[in-house]
């Protein structure tokens, strides 16, 4: 049980601001090929630009489909993130060997990104809190499944590594690359 004092917020319109800086123009999952497009450009054009567009992904996604990602504030500050939502709207998922990412219909989110953008407070349980305010929430809205992929024997990885999901409960869905398998909970 962590003993760092967080509060959880979900993302709204008001909030987007919030995301962490290396993450409110990192749109890897949901637009690839602006993604990959953007690296050529120069940093500052990039940045605003994919700011946009995360945005827009989330504004349309919170319409669409409900909270699709959470923030948690330390003494005021964000400090962590994360971002989930149905796998149609996540396209990267389909450049991954680990498949298939279960559908919204079926019940199932995919966990894009989980955070703790202060190092500082890793390692102090703060994502198992932050993973637990997700699955609740999911819980409560019905859904069935949460499936993420994961990275074995390394955190650099977008919802971090193998060994948190383990942890936590998840079990193994396609180990097709068995660095990078597809993990899922049943909640
Ligand atoms: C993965 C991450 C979310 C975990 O959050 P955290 O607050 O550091 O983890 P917790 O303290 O809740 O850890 C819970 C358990 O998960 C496992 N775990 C967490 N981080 C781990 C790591 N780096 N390696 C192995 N196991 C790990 C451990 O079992 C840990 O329990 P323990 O500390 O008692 O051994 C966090 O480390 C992180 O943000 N990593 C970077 C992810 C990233 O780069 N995302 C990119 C976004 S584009």
């Amino acid at each position: 049980m962590s003993e760092i004092e967080v509060q959880i917020e979900d993302i709204r319109e008001e909030n987007l601001r919030d995301i962490p800086a290396s993450c409110s123009g990192c749109v890897y999952w949901e637009f690839p090929e602006e993604f990959e497009k953007a690296k050529k450009e120069k940093a500052e054009t990039q940045k605003l630009k994919l700011e946009e567009k995360k945005r827009e992904w989330f504004v349309q996604t919170l319409k669409a489909f409900g909270t699709c990602g959470k923030i948690v504030y330390h003494e005021g500050k964000p400090v962590a993130y994360a971002q989930f939502g149905p796998s149609v709207w996540l396209p990267n998922i389909n450049a991954y060997d680990s498949k298939p990412v279960g559908k919204m219909e079926e019940g199932v989110v995919f966990l894009s990104c989980l955070y703790i953008a202060d190092k500082t407070l890793r390692r102090r349980g703060l994502g198992d809190i932050l993973l637990k305010g997700i699955i609740d929430d999911l819980k409560r809205r019905g859904f069935k499944t949460i499936e993420t992929i994961a990275r074995r024997g390394d955190p650099n990885n977008p919802s971090g590594p193998l060994e948190f999901y383990i942890k936590n409960g998840f079990t193994f869905k396609d180990k097709t690359n068995p660095d990078l398998p597809l993990m899922r909970l049943f909640l």
